[in-house]
């Protein structure tokens, strides 16, 4: 059996073997750009990146530092996900005008709304400063003494390298160290919300369906740039107008089919591709587990409580999505880890790799590296569980001690800094606070609370643990704290922060709570923190010295990128279907008619709005329609990550068919492992997106003013 397998997947392997990987734009010259020819692309790299001529990657910026966007008009009107702008259509709703669960759509320039913090940055131009950066670092011996001289490089270039005045700088280590590039950039801030399809379409299927293939949801919203009169960035005045590009996607109503060529464009945040077995070990057996069972304790929790109360519901909802997001994504990933032997493979890929160094003589530098991961990782272990542990439970995911770890910084900053800074942060954070305790429930933190703090007394290495955790009754701690402390209310923060430093300190060091967390975190600062940083900083450096190892002695073909590092990249493949399990094929296209039928009339995941179960009904699909159907989403081989939300898919001519917004549940591992047969990104069919704006909302306005093309 498991030859057979192996033998499946080598006869596999050659047609898959050309996917993968998140590549430099400026690079693809030399990189990419005959094989993305061989796999249907008709336009050349420089469409795609260019100094000197407007290219594709003047229509992309970041959006707000996590997601990506898209240009889609000569006046600025830009795409992005719904669950990119979730926040901002949030903050514009009012029980009145509800835009989460009704829709949003301006109706001329004058209806669009302000966000006074969102921010877009588009990338000028990209050079590789690898030599300056690295200047003075070879002749240092010591790690720590090499990355202060980096950063040092680093902060020096930033504020001296040229650049027109509204332009900004920014320096990133590619390949784990052995590359430096700079980005010149440009922010916009005033950035105005255009429409958004209410959360039915555009939040469809939302926990349940969320990194799940077949897919159905409308997850896309709309902005717009504004510049001010010189098409310059401009801070927000309603005086701008909207920005005129250098270049915007003509959005194409072609259609997809299998195998036609595709490209994503945009911003992945992190990947991890090149651990050693010995850390993915870790990850898969100890760290994910770990994680996935405090958020699993905290979400049942929540969710008992928001089946039986709508105002919790409504409180927790967007919590509850951000905690289930990533808890739901470490379970894929632990699984897709397992099912795909990344380990096993890894190890032999590590074998391969010794008989290189051997091979190239090359034992003095590359030869320990595997074991000394070995040994690192197996020293880091209990360090690394322990800050999992303190993360997950006390800075994320209850929020009593999260705030109370906040005052507790106030109480650090006042020691090291004095009573100014102290008042300083204070305002800031009892700002700060208001926000979270409108949405903050005390009978659902305590049930939070006492499960959590029982995993991790249970679970955390009990030889870092503080005292006041040895053989405590935690029931009973769980009453006294959330019978006594002031930090279950906003009114009871406000009066313990009350009055100048020493007293606010000598009030917080009564609250049960507060002691709690200083306690846990104390424990946690002597005992892990120093430990976790300095074997950390010792991986840092063999991880560099095992990427330089990797790009010297690997075969000349072998298909070498750098880790996602929140820069702008291209990743192509082909749209295309998967086998999920045996028996199972998943086509890569969905239909309006696997909305309906996922239809449950009231629910919050599945309802479908009125207006779209008539269009439906009478196949009202104007041009957009295929067939009698209407397109919904589609997936494809790109490799994706956290950060590719919001990034256009491109035909192989330049065209936008496709918004970027997930993956695929049996492929959620691909930010560690990427297996060409399984891991597949998620896109909306941009037939759909236009649909949705003509036919559903009325906004017909805003498809006239893009270039829509057939083909
Ligand atoms: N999984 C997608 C991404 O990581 C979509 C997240 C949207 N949030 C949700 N809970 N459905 O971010
Ligand atoms: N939904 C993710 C995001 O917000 C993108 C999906 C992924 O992680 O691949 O960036």
């Amino acid at each position: 059996m498991r030859l057979l397998r192996l033998l499946v997947l080598l006869l596999v392997l050659p047609a898959y073997a050309q996917q993968g990987g998140m590549w430099i734009p400026s690079l693809l010259k030399g990189m990419n750009e005959k094989e993305m020819k061989s796999l249907g692309m008709k336009m050349s790299a420089s469409d795609i990146y260019d100094v000197n001529h407007s290219s594709l990657k003047d229509a992309v910026p970041q959006f707000n530092g996590g997601c990506t966007s898209e240009v889609i008009s000569s006046r600025g009107l830009l795409l992005t996900n719904h669950h990119c702008g979730f926040g901002e259509i949030q903050s514009h709703s009012t029980v009145e005008h509800d835009y989460l669960a009704n829709g949003f759509w301006a109706m001329s320039l004058a209806e669009e709304l302000p966000n006074p913090d969102l921010e877009v940055t588009f990338i000028v131009r990209i050079e590789d400063v690898t030599t300056q950066v690295l200047e003075g670092v070879a002749s240092l011996t010591n790690e720590k003494d090499k990355q202060k001289k980096i950063q040092e490089n680093i902060s020096r270039l930033t504020n001296t390298l040229p650049k027109e005045s509204w332009q900004g700088n920014s320096i990133r280590t590619f390949y784990e160290g052995n590359q430096y590039m700079r980005f010149v950039t440009e922010t916009f801030e005033d950035v105005r919300l255009v429409g958004a399809p209410p959360s039915s379409i555009g939040k469809f299927g939302s926990d349940t369906d969320n990194w799940v293939w077949p897919r159905h949801t409308g997850d896309f919203s709309l902005f717009r740039i504004y510049a001010g009169k010189d098409n310059k960035p401009a801070k927000y005045s309603k005086d701008n107008v909207p920005y005129v590009p250098k270049h915007y996607f003509p959005v194409s109503i072609g259609g997809v089919k299998e195998d036609d060529f595709t490209m994503v464009f945009g911003y992945p945040g992190r990947t991890t591709e090149y651990l050693p077995a010995v850390a993915v070990e870790q990850i898969v057996n100890s760290l994910n587990p770990a994680k996935i069972e405090v958020r699993d304790a905290a979400l049942k929790v929540a969710d008992g409580f928001m089946r039986k109360d709508q105002a919790i519901k409504i409180q927790y909802a967007a919590k509850y999505a951000q905690i289930a997001n990533y808890w739901k994504k470490w379970i894929g990933e632990t699984q897709g880890l397992k099912k795909s032997n990344a380990v096993a493979i890894k190890k032999a890929n590590e074998k391969d790799f010794l008989a290189r160094v051997a091979k190239a003589g090359k034992q003095a530098e590359y030869g320990n590296l595997l074991a000394d991961f070995e040994k690192n990782y197996n020293e880091i272990a209990p360090y690394a569980l322990a800050r999992d542990y303190f993360t997950e439970v006390v800075l994320r995911n209850t929020e009593l001690l999260t705030t109370a770890y906040r005052l507790y910084q106030l109480e650090q900053i006042y020691n090291a800094r004095g009573e100014q800074s102290f008042n300083d942060r204070r305002d800031n954070t009892i700002l700060g606070l208001e926000e979270i305790y409108k949405n903050f429930n005390k009978n659902v933190d305590e049930k939070v609370f006492e499960q959590l703090i029982a995993l991790y007394a249970a679970k955390s290495p009990k030889q870092f643990q503080p005292e006041i955790l040895k053989g405590a009754d935690l029931k009973a701690m769980t009453s006294e704290i959330y019978g006594s402390s002031k930090l279950t209310s906003y009114e009871g923060v406000k009066e313990l922060l009350k009055g100048d430093a020493k007293t606010v300190i000598a009030r917080l060091n009564e609250d049960k709570g507060y002691k709690l967390v200083k306690a846990l975190t104390d424990a946690y600062n002597t005992n892990v923190a120093p430990k976790y940083d300095e074997i950390n900083l010792r991986i840092t450096g063999l991880q560099r010295t095992y990427m330089k190892g990797i790009l010297e002695l690997s075969p000349k073909d072998a298909r070498i990128f750098p880790d996602a590092n929140s820069t702008l990249r291209v990743t192509y493949g082909k749209v295309d279907g998967y086998q999920p399990k045996d028996a199972t094929y998943y086509g890569p296209v969905t239909y309006l008619d696997g909305v309906m039928e996922k239809y449950i009339p009231g629910d919050y995941e599945f309802d479908v709005p009125q207006k779209l179960i008539d269009l439906y009904n009478k196949k009202d699909y104007g041009r957009y329609g295929e067939n009698g159907k209407m397109p919904v989403c589609f997936i494809g081989t790109n490799h994706t990550t956290g950060g590719n939300s919001g990034s256009p898919a491109i035909d192989a001519k330049g065209n936008l068919i496709g918004l970027n917004f997930d993956r695929v549940w049996e492929g959620t591992m691909s930010d560690i492992y990427y297996d060409p047969s399984i891991c597949r990104n998620i896109m909306v069919d941009m037939r759909y997106v236009l649909f949705i704006i003509e036919k559903y909302a009325g906004a017909k306005h805003l498809v006239d003013e893009m270039k829509v093309v057939t083909k």
